[in-house]
């Protein structure tokens, strides 16, 4: 591996959410979803969760300790319009002092208003499948603007659409559970419809402000290279999951199952201003009759021999980031890493950290390689700062680079973290680097 250097106006941090890390998010969809049994594989609800509510300023102090530059976090609609057309002053006001500890602090904050959980006021009034869910979102999104405009430059939208309609509405693993592959895409045009009255509510604001989204993208690759059926299902699969949402946004027409009308193009064509790319693994896909609502492919198990991701599901695929940053470099915006990462299960802080180590590096090392082809890419954000609540998986997944321990809210820097702390200071990888870290590339 050879030495690569970044850029010095280059952003460096870590990613979270609020019904993630927050706690006490008992007024969203998430929270009901999480009370019935079944729903999450441990049994747990995201209870205090990380209590960042309460500990964000020290949680910060972390963050500037360990060089980092920006931080990504999202706004929680349910506890800023926690009854529909009532905004809460002192939850606005707790997030201005939020954004103002992080600004106090050198640290760019890079703000999500939609990360999956949705207020139970609006779930109650059918969530994101009732197109109404495009005006509420614009009049949140106008409100937070006014109020936190000045001090946040770089906004995003919505997290992950894709993402979201899959599991919300298609498999139903998380909330609302719905599972209807037409109420999916529904969903997803709504959200399509959402970003871009947003995008217009923010601009109006203040229009020098960068506004983006988060697009979750995976590589899929054919379980069996020589058979024609597994091709196509990963063709299918990579343009309906991670091409048809984008290009509907950039091209302001229907994508597939992305339906824009006419009357619509002029609202959502090309408003994106950056994307926001999440990225995890690799994903190797069989052709099978049985799974009509992901248009025919499986994800199995990749071949063996091969590196495994996400425990048994995706597989490890640094390249992967390469690929799909210049996939997205076509589209002619700025870009950002704004997830990636990988989730180890063991409680114990160092033990399993190594395998953390060498999946930030890297794909750090490829992120390095893009900026060196020529991709304009401007930050790289790392799921996720701390451990957390990871959805329908609780809290048996452990993402962060800061171990927290739930039952006291301890925090203790794992040597990811260290290695990540390291690179955001000098802008540099290099051999003598992993080799400290215990990584071999
Ligand atoms: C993303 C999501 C995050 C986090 C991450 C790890 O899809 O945006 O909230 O859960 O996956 O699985």
């Amino acid at each position: 591996m050879d030495t690569i250097t970044f850029p010095k106006r280059f952003l460096w941090g870590g990613a979270t959410s609020s019904h993630q890390i927050e706690g006490g998010n008992f007024n969203n969809d998430w929270w009901a979803f999480e009370q019935v049994p079944g729903h999450i594989i441990d049994g747990k609800i995201s209870g205090d969760a990380c209590d960042h509510y309460h500990r964000f300023r020290e949680d910060f102090a972390l963050l500037k300790g360990l060089n980092h530059n920006a931080h990504r976090l999202s706004l929680e609609w349910s506890r800023i319009e926690p009854a529909k057309g009532y905004f809460s002053a002192a939850a606005i006001e707790h997030y201005i002092e939020v954004i103002k500890e992080l600004k106090r602090l050198k640290i760019t904050p890079i703000v999500t208003l939609h990360h999956f959980s949705t207020p139970l006021w609006m779930a109650r009034e059918g969530g994101w499948l009732n197109p109404a869910c495009i005006d509420r979102f614009a009049i949140f999104t106008k409100a937070v603007a006014s109020a936190l405009g000045k001090d946040v430059r770089l906004w995003m939208t919505i997290n992950e659409p894709m993402v979201y309609a899959f599991f919300a509405y298609i498999t139903g693993e998380h909330a609302p559970g719905v599972k209807s592959p037409l109420k999916g895409f529904r969903v997803a045009r709504n959200m399509l419809l959402a970003h871009a009255r947003a995008y217009h509510a923010i601009k109006e604001i203040d229009p020098t402000a960068q506004v983006g989204f988060a697009k979750h993208m995976r590589v899929f690759e054919p379980y069996r290279q020589d058979n024609t059926w597994d091709a196509k299902i990963a063709r299918n699969q990579d343009k309906a999951f991670n091409m048809d949402f984008i290009d509907a946004l950039f091209t302001g027409e229907s994508s597939g199952n992305i339906k824009v009308k006419p009357s619509e193009k002029e609202l959502v064509k090309g408003n994106c201003d950056f994307i926001g790319l999440n990225y995890y693994a690799r994903d190797s896909v069989k052709f099978s009759l049985l799974s009509p609502s992901t248009l025919f492919g499986k994800t199995v198990p990749p071949p063996p021999g091969m590196k495994t991701s996400h425990f048994d599901v995706g597989e490890y695929y640094p390249h992967g980031i390469y690929r799909l940053l210049s996939t997205i470099s076509q589209y002619g915006v700025p870009l950002y890493v704004t997830e990636n990462g990988v989730a180890t299960v063991l409680d114990e802080k160092e033990k399993d950290d190594r395998y953390r180590r060498e999946y930030m590096a890297a794909h750090i090392y490829e992120v390095g390689k893009a900026l060196k082809d020529g991709m304009d890419i401007r930050g790289y954000l790392f799921w996720s700062s701390f451990d957390n609540f990871e959805w329908a998986e609780g809290y048996t997944m452990r993402f962060g680079m800061i171990h927290v321990d739930y039952e006291t809210q301890k925090r203790t820097i794992k040597p990811s973290g260290k290695l990540f702390s390291e690179i955001a200071k000098t802008g540099v990888l290099s051999p003598a680097m992993l080799k400290k870290y215990g990584v071999a590339l």
